[in-house]
C-alpha cells in the first residue's frame, strides 16, 4: 500500500497543474471554492454584469487584504465571495494572491 502512495500523490498533483493558484483560479478547490474566474472572467479581466472587479494584475498587497476583509464580513456585499474567501486556506490564498499578480492586467483593467 504505502508504495502505491506516492505515485498516486504524484498523479493527483499533477492533474491539478504545476501552479497551484492557477488551478484555483480555473477549476476552484473543495470546500465551496468556486472557481475565480467564473465570475470574475476568463483572464481575470473582471465582469461587470458579475460586479465582479478586475483581480489580474493586482499586486499581493491588495489581494490579500482584500480577501481577509471579505471574509470578515468588512468588505463587500456578494455573499457568494465571501463564501468563496471564507472557505479559502491561508495557503490557497496566498497562491491565488501570488498568480494573480502575475497576470497582465487587461484593457480597460
Ligand atoms: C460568485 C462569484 C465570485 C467568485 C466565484 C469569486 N468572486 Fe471575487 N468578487 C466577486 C464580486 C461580486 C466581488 C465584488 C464584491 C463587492 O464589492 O461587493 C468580488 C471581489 C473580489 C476581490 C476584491 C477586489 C478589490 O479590488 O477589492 C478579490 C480580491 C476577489 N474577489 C478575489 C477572488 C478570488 C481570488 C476568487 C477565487 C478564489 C474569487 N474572487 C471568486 C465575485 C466572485
Amino acid at each position: 500500500m504505502k508504495r502505491l502512495t506516492l505515485p498516486l500523490l504524484a498523479v493527483l498533483v499533477g492533474a491539478a497543474g504545476s501552479n497551484p493558484g492557477a488551478s484555483i483560479v480555473e477549476h476552484g478547490a473543495s470546500g465551496g471554492v468556486i472557481p475565480c474566474r467564473v465570475c470574475h472572467g476568463m483572464q481575470l479581466q473582471g465582469n461587470a454584469g458579475m460586479g465582479a472587479p478586475p483581480l489580474a494584475g493586482l499586486p499581493e498587497s491588495t489581494t490579500l487584504p482584500a480577501l481577509a476583509a471579505i471574509a470578515a464580513g468588512k468588505q463587500g456585499k456578494n455573499f457568494a465571495m465571501r463564501d468563496v474567501a471564507r472557505a479559502l486556506t491561508p495557503a490557497q490564498r496566498q497562491a491565488v494572491a501570488a498568480y494573480i499578480a502575475g497576470l497582465r492586467r487587461g484593457p480597460g483593467s
